[in-house]
């Protein structure tokens, strides 16, 4: 099959591509290398059955470029997002085009390239804060940060396009992903931070955040599955662990231990990290049990192994 992958140059749109090259795909990737590397793509980069095409995925030249590449489609993949949350709530403007219109744009590629199915990278942001596991049923949908409220909005535009010119629509709602590539998120900020100062890490909040993280691994083979065997139009699914989680001290710990520099540790402070953070959250997986995946990993084991990668990608180890 033909594939578009917005977000293929990032931490897990690289992974994607790896993976559905491998699978025999043909694959046209679309990134803005805002966030994304050619060096994440040093795998896909050669082979005969991919095709970059850098730019924008909200502007129509972009759109232009990427169906020219491909003519006709089977299916777009749609992970480009903005992924600073905090940076998102600082300047509206982010999330608006980063996250929501390159939601608008991957629906176009879809229309004029005649693929007519979409696969869409959610967030358990949309939920806003809540005590309760989150469910796929959950109501009323009330997200705090811009980048939960765009990617809601970019999921309502993917159901209505269901009623026109899509056949089915697989969103997915990941949890905190982490991994070898990784560009953003806690791991990668906190070895990067010791680069800096070895001898003191700054960690945001109280260090009691509680949130379930999903290795990238296991993410892709939940994607490829769902795809696979969930046929409702509008297949919604959260992707996650089956535990409540792992805390931010623990975390923290964990990099400190795999760098080797003994720094200690200062909190900023406060029950989460910046404005728009989601502190603590549990997750319902059980709609994807019932479907039949499980995750291979716990969050602890996740983020054991992420730590080591990340550890060797930041050249701690
Ligand atoms: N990593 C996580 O923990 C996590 C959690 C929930 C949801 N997600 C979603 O998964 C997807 C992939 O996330 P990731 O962790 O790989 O992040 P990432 O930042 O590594 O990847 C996103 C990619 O999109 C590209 N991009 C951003 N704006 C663009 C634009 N306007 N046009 C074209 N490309 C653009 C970036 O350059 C980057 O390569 C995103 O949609 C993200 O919102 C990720």
């Amino acid at each position: 099959m033909t594939m578009i992958v917005t977000g293929a140059a990032g931490f897990i749109g690289s992974q994607l591509v790896d993976r559905l090259l491998a699978d025999g795909h043909r694959v046209v990737g679309v990134d803005n290398m805002s966030r994304g590397t050619r060096e994440n793509l040093a795998l896909a980069l050669p082979h005969k059955d991919f095709t970059l095409i850098e730019g924008d995925c909200a502007e129509p030249a972009t759109l232009t470029a990427a169906i020219a590449a491909c003519g006709p489609a089977d299916m777009v993949w749609h992970l480009a997002a903005n992924s600073d949350i905090a940076a998102g709530v600082a300047d509206t403007r982010i999330d608006m085009r980063d996250t929501f219109m390159t939601t608008w744009g991957a629906v176009e590629i879809a229309k004029a390239s005649g693929a007519t199915k979409i696969a869409f990278a959610s967030t358990s942001a949309v939920y806003g804060a809540h005590p309760d596991p989150l469910v796929e049923t959950h109501g009323p949908m009330l997200p705090i940060s811009n980048y939960g409220a765009m990617k809601l909005a970019g999921e309502a535009l993917i159901s209505a396009a269901v009623e026109s010119h899509l056949k089915q629509a697989w969103i997915f709602r990941f949890p905190n992903v982490v991994g070898d590539r990784a560009t953003h998120g806690v791991i990668n900020d906190l070895f990067l931070k010791l680069k800096r100062d070895p001898t003191e890490l700054e960690v945001l909040g109280d260090g009691k955040q509680q949130k379930p993280y999903l290795h990238a691994s296991d993410l892709i083979e939940a994607m490829l599955y769902i795809v696979d065997n969930a046929d409702e139009p509008r297949a919604l699914y959260n992707i996650g662990p089956e535990d409540e989680g792992f805390d931010v001290a623990g975390i923290a710990a964990g990099v400190i231990a795999a760098s080797k520099t003994g720094a200690r540790i200062r909190y900023t402070g406060g029950d989460r990290g910046w404005v728009g953070d989601v502190p603590k959250f549990s997750y319902s997986v059980e709609k994807l049990a019932r479907l039949g995946w499980r995750p291979s990993m716990s969050s602890a084991q996740a983020v054991a192994r992420a730590i080591a990668e990340v550890a060797v990608q930041r050249g701690f180890a």
